[in-house]
């Protein structure tokens, strides 16, 4: 395989990087499942498991796989194939790139249908559904918890509804990447990035005002040491890891673009605190308005399309805000999913000589198609029913399975052992200019702790072994 080929685009400054890179970190992980985990975890001592597991593990395998990307200016497999040669390594560790673009194309396929339903519940919020559902329980004709579940039910055995919402998610991608790195991407994540904070403070001073603030924080925060589990440090690292949006190709093709001069250290470590800035406002936004209605904390679908939308309808001017809310649900996923798609369009563009529209078209429509695997997996059509050696119900299920519970961490695995243990010293010093002390903390994290850390929780995931 020729290597010699390469991407030309660039970011316009270290800021629209950074806002993009956020936005392809931040998504519903942060939504539904932080502040969730946090709360049932021990909170603060939580808090303290997590943050070292993004510094010491996140951190340095996001700053790998940036690296790979920035040094071998290229799409993600052959990135890696230019790296490992220029080290004298086979071309073959381009894999490396393969299964990060494969796992994002397969991750995006999912994620755009779980985004068509917030898309559908922007349009619920907004024509009053919620609240004519409370005003209906009032009167007594239906309990409100039936009505909310039977709207969440409608949705997902409704094909025509769901190829609905997800080829709006998927046109709306397409057009985005069509645009190409500066008027597509860079444009959307400068006002869709500031747009999503000021929603997210909106929704946080509302829920302040009319929910309870204290109970929320109170669960998040208070430091329960006892609750500290060696479940919880698996869970903080794997979260770790998704919410960083690591092994998905999306850093190596971020980092592609990246102009000279911009510290990747400095970058990914604003990219890790604003991903969890994110996280614990979502949570100061949703657990107030969870516990003012008397209802329990959850995480995942249940919390955004059930528990919710019940307190929405229940609260003063809770359509309005329910509103906004799954409007900012739309925009963090929407952000990721054009980080997601990027590398595959990039690579049409690259390897295979395509314009950037056919690219972005091309890569579209392969993403829809697959999606109806997820859509009718939802329905319970016959043909979705599989499992992957006894993991997972439907073809949603074992995607998901493969994807986030092999596919991720063992690339992360291969990076931090490729960046670690076959690239040249040199060159991973020469990129990512950090003094002396910082680059030796950071080599050893990669070349040490982040191997042994993600193998265990990947021994852990699969039932290798069981702490
Ligand atoms: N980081 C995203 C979130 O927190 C999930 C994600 C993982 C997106 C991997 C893309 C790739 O929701």
């Amino acid at each position: 395989m020729s290597t010699n080929t390469s991407v030309t685009g660039r970011w316009s400054s270290r800021f629209a990087y950074i806002l993009a890179a956020t936005g392809a970190a931040v998504g519903l992980g942060n939504i539904w499942k932080f502040p969730y985990i946090m709360g049932e975890n021990g909170g603060g001592a939580f808090v303290i498991v997590y943050l070292l597991c993004i510094l010491f593990i996140g951190i340095p395998v996001m700053m790998a796989e940036t690296f790979i990307g920035k040094r071998g200016r290229s799409t993600p497999a052959n990135a890696a194939a230019k790296v490992s040669q220029e080290s004298g390594h086979s071309t073959h560790w381009s894999l490396l790139g393969t299964s990060g673009v494969l796992a994002g194309f397969l991750i995006l396929s999912f994620y755009v249908v779980i985004a068509g339903w917030a898309l559908a519940y922007v349009f619920y919020a907004g024509t009053g559904e919620f609240s004519t559902m409370a005003a209906a329980a009032v009167e007594g004709t239906t309990g409100h918890a039936d009505a909310v579940g039977a709207l969440f039910g409608g949705l997902l055995s409704d094909p025509f509804k769901l190829i609905l919402c997800t080829t709006v998610m998927v046109v709306a991608t397409v057009l985005v990447l069509g645009k190409g790195l500066n008027k597509g991407l860079e444009a959307a994540v400068t006002s869709l990035m500031p747009a999503l904070f000021i929603l997210l403070a909106i929704i946080m001073v509302y829920s302040a005002i009319e929910g309870h603030f204290g109970e929320a924080a109170a669960f998040m925060f208070a430091p329960d040491f006892s609750k500290l589990t060696v479940h919880s440090v698996l869970e903080a690292l794997g979260h770790a890891f998704f919410t960083l949006s690591l092994s998905s190709g999306i850093m190596m093709i971020y980092g592609a673009y990246l102009p000279e001069g911009v510290s990747i250290a400095r970058t990914s470590i604003w990219i890790a605190i604003c991903d969890t800035v994110v996280a614990l406002m979502a949570g100061l936004a949703i657990y107030p308005i969870v516990f003012a209605n008397g209802m329990e904390p959850s995480a995942g679908p249940g919390l955004l399309f059930q528990t919710l939308p019940i307190a929405f309808g229940k609260m003063p001017m809770g359509d309005l805000f329910g509103t906004v809310f799954f409007v900012m649900i739309v925009f963090a996923a929407f952000t990721s999913a054009i980080a997601l798609l990027e590398s595959a369009t990039a690579y049409l563009v690259e390897r295979k000589g395509l314009n950037r529209w056919p690219a972005a078209i091309v890569s579209g429509v392969g993403i829809w198609l697959l999606s109806l695997g997820s859509i009718y997996s939802f329905t319970g059509a016959e043909w979705t029913k599989m499992s992957f050696f006894g993991h997972g119900e439907n073809f949603f299920d074992v995607l998901d399975y493969i994807t986030s519970k092999l596919m991720l961490p063992l690339a992360g695995l291969f990076t931090a052992i490729f960046v670690g243990w076959r690239v040249k010293r040199h060159i991973v010093e020469q990129e990512i200019q950090l003094n002396g002390g910082a680059f030796t903390a950071f080599f050893f994290c990669l070349k040490y702790v982040a191997p042994v850390a993600i193998t265990i929780v990947f021994a852990q995931l699969v039932g290798i072994i069981n702490l």
